[in-house]
């Protein structure tokens, strides 16, 4: 916890700099045009929730195309969802901001990135014709709390590791060649405009956490294990196998045991794990929900 990071007003006039040289109009930068290719998969198939399972071994190569089509429709949904929640967090605590700071105009500007990434999948998800499919009502429940009563420190912690996850999958996806092209031109424009994203938040993590109190520290460590639940949770939506023309049953729960797709959720975890740890948001009672979801912390 002794990382020294940047003042605020420097950090924010770095990444203002940045947004003004690599930022992207997805209305014209991407070929919405582009007709999907033949026998191409949507996302990398060692991504898909059920690759290596059961039901995965008796899919035809088309159905488990199919498959992964669904399965970005409903990442992409998720993504407008956790996007949506983090643009009113960081709208309801930039108006405490000096109203002349660069920090102020930093969010403002990236309040900017994510109206247009969500913009940019919800036109995804058409073009891809799937989705939206019903998420758990549950998580939904806990993302208003969110929403509605974060504090700063919660709502940096909660948007960095998600936008970490996204990051590890869509970079996967971007380079992955057996990838649609089109789906691999949003993905690298995400992965550009997020990182400055990851940035604002991990500087400001460093400059809020070591002055918190060591409980809400725990606390804060418990809601990133609930909250890495609550993502892995919605990659494998009921409604969503039903579209693919699974048995919703037995997918739901091969995916839920898919060691690949454990595997896959502990490569992404892996990349804020040692950021996290430093910040002392990992303890012994958000270890213990960690492992409740097969996962090492
Ligand atoms: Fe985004
Ligand atoms: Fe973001």
């Amino acid at each position: 916890m002794t990382r020294t990071v940047p003042e605020r007003e420097v950090t924010a006039a770095k990444l203002l700099d940045a947004s003004v040289k690599h930022s992207f109009d997805p209305a014209v930068d991407v070929a919405w045009d582009e007709p999907w290719r033949e026998d191409t998969f949507f996302l990398p198939e060692r991504v898909s929730t059920l690759y290596g399972t059961e039901p995965w071994e008796r899919m035809s190569r088309p159905h488990r195309i199919e498959l992964t089509r669904c399965e970005l429709a409903n990442n992409l949904a998720f993504g407008i969802w956790v996007e949506t929640v983090f643009m009113q967090m960081l709208a309801r605590h930039s108006l405490r901001w000096n109203a002349r700071s660069n920090h102020l105009r930093y969010a403002l500007t990236e309040l900017g990135d994510e109206t247009r990434h969500s913009t940019m999948f919800s036109r995804m998800m058409d073009k891809l014709d799937r989705g939206p499919y019903a998420f758990n009502p549950i998580d939904k429940f806990a993302t208003d709390l969110l929403r509605a009563f974060s504090t700063e420190p919660l709502a940096f912690v909660a948007v960095l590791f998600v936008e970490e996850i996204f990051d590890g999958l869509q970079r996967a996806g971007m380079r992955d060649e057996s990838v649609q092209p089109l789906c691999r031109q949003i993905f690298r424009i995400h992965v550009v405009e997020e990182a400055r994203h990851m940035r604002f938040a991990r500087d400001e993590l460093f400059r809020l956490i070591p002055r918190l109190p060591r409980i809400r520290r725990e606390a804060l460590g418990a809601a990133v294990a609930f909250g890495v639940g609550l993502v892995s949770r919605a990659t494998r939506t009921p409604e969503m196998y039903a579209a693919a023309g699974l048995d919703v049953r037995e997918a739901t729960r091969a995916a839920a045991r898919n060691p690949h797709a454990t595997a896959v959720m502990q490569e992404c975890v892996d990349r804020f794990l040692p950021l996290y740890t430093e910040l002392g948001l990992v303890t012994p009672l958000s270890r213990r929900i960690w492992r409740a979801h097969g996962l090492v912390a």
